[in-house]
């Protein structure tokens, strides 16, 4: 097995989302609505909502092109236009799976600062340790991540084939840890 991969369960991921959902209530931010990145955080979010019941706002944003090469910007695929003006004055709680370079999330965040909204905080699974290509705008006060871990290659649930194979892969990398 290799252990240059970084293997988490949905049950990780369930149980990460939980303890973000304490540290955003303790934290004093009460959202509005939660906008989710897909693909990736289209599980996370919806797992927000079992513990901050809020409307869950799609939105698609793609840093790669068909040759899977970084286009110069990040671009919508899916954008919240019909409610784009329901965001003014609204609390934002943005979630997506990773922060990497932090491209698409801070290009995401930028886009929403457009509709005034009043505040945007952003939440991750998984941050990266590593040279951002981006920032997040001034504009953003809170930033969760539940993991902080090192720049390895993050294997999740949603993309394993054989589930109980994928499993098992996180439970021998915990036990080699
Ligand atoms: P960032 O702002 O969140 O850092 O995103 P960035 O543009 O750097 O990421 C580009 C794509 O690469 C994103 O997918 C992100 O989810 C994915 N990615 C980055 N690191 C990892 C990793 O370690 N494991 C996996 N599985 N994916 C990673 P995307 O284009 O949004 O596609 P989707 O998979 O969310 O649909
Ligand atoms: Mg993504």
């Amino acid at each position: 097995m290799s252990t240059d991969k970084y293997y988490v369960t949905y049950n990780s991921i369930h149980k990460a989302v939980k303890d973000l959902s304490v540290q955003v209530i303790e934290s004093g931010f009460d959202p509005d609505v939660i906008v989710a990145i897909g693909s990736g955080g289209f599980i996370p979010a919806r797992i927000m909502k079992t513990f901050i019941n809020r409307p869950i706002f799609a939105v698609g944003i793609s840093y790669y092109g068909v040759d899977n090469q970084h286009m110069e910007v990040p671009q919508k695929i899916q954008w919240i236009d019909e409610v784009e003006q329901k965001l003014t004055g609204k609390k934002i709680l943005l979630i997506d799976e990773v922060d990497d370079t932090r491209a698409t999330l801070s290009y995401c965040v930028k886009e929403l600062l457009r509709h005034n909204p009043e505040e945007v905080a952003v939440l991750v699974i998984h941050n990266k340790l590593k040279a951002k290509d981006a920032e997040f705008p001034e504009e953003v006060k809170r930033y969760f991540p539940a993991r902080e871990i090192d720049d390895r290659w993050i294997k999740y649930p949603w993309d394993a084939e054989d589930i109980e194979a994928h499993d098992q892969c996180e439970k021998d990398m915990k036990e080699n840890d």
